[in-house]
């Protein structure tokens, strides 16, 4: 049974769609509350694009100017052309709301003597935000942010952060992670992994599949 739980954070943790939602329900957002569920895809998917990008193209420029280069094209794709929205959205991603089950699977676990960490591609202050406004700050032994290396997921430098920050063993370790690249990024780095398929996306084709599919993270403490 693993020890020490290494969450991913935007998506898994914290819900990345929550701030074009919630920004669509504010008055004044017609224009918006059209497109947010658009909105939010292309802005996710751009954001991670990029990270792979600038990895491949060794450029590596922080979490934080990724987020917002991705919301630009997103914005433009979908036909928003408001700068006050612009800054809305962006604090917005500032205090994600966590999925509702969280606070209560990380009480658990700590319960049960777990270590429990983030494992994020996002700045430290993005997730110090994150972590604060979600109020799961006392369940989390550390926040890892690839900030301190300069690469992005699915490098195995990132996931070699586990060991060398929390002092365990890989054996030791059961990863959880919405991005089905993450989770099988980390299966084939050699960490046990749980990938969170609340979509109910198809299995990413890659060379390594995640050990569990779950469709929230409300069975964490049960796995064994
Ligand atoms: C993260 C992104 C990949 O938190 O969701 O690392």
């Amino acid at each position: 049974m693993a020890q020490v739980y290494v969450f991913d954070a935007y998506g898994t943790l914290f819900d990345v769609a929550a701030a074009a939602r919630v920004a669509a329900e504010e008055p004044g957002r017609d224009a918006l509350k059209a497109v947010w569920p658009q909105l939010a895809e292309h802005w996710r998917l751009k954001q991670l694009q990029y990270t792979w990008l600038r990895v491949i193209t060794n450029d590596y420029t922080p979490f934080w100017e990724i987020t917002k280069d991705g919301l630009d094209w997103a914005m433009e794709k979908v036909g928003l052309d408001d700068l006050e929205l612009r800054e809305r959205l962006l604090a917005l991603y500032w205090e994600l709301a966590a999925y509702k089950e969280v606070p209560m699977m990380l009480a658990h676990l700590k319960a049960a003597g777990k270590t429990c960490a983030i494992l994020s591609n996002g700045s430290k202050d993005m997730l110090e935000g994150a972590v604060d406004s979600a109020r799961i700050g006392e369940f989390l032994d550390a926040v890892l942010s690839v900030e301190d290396i300069g690469t992005f997921k699915p490098s195995s430098a990132v996931y070699d952060m586990v060991e060398a920050r929390l002092g365990c063993a890989k054996d030791e370790v059961l990863f959880v992670s919405s991005n089905g690249w993450d989770a099988a990024g980390a299966a084939g780095y050699g960490f046990e992994t749980a990938w969170v398929n609340r979509a109910g996306d198809p299995v990413d084709r890659l060379p390594h599949q995640p050990h569990h599919i779950l469709t929230d993270l409300s069975t964490i403490p049960e796995l064994a």
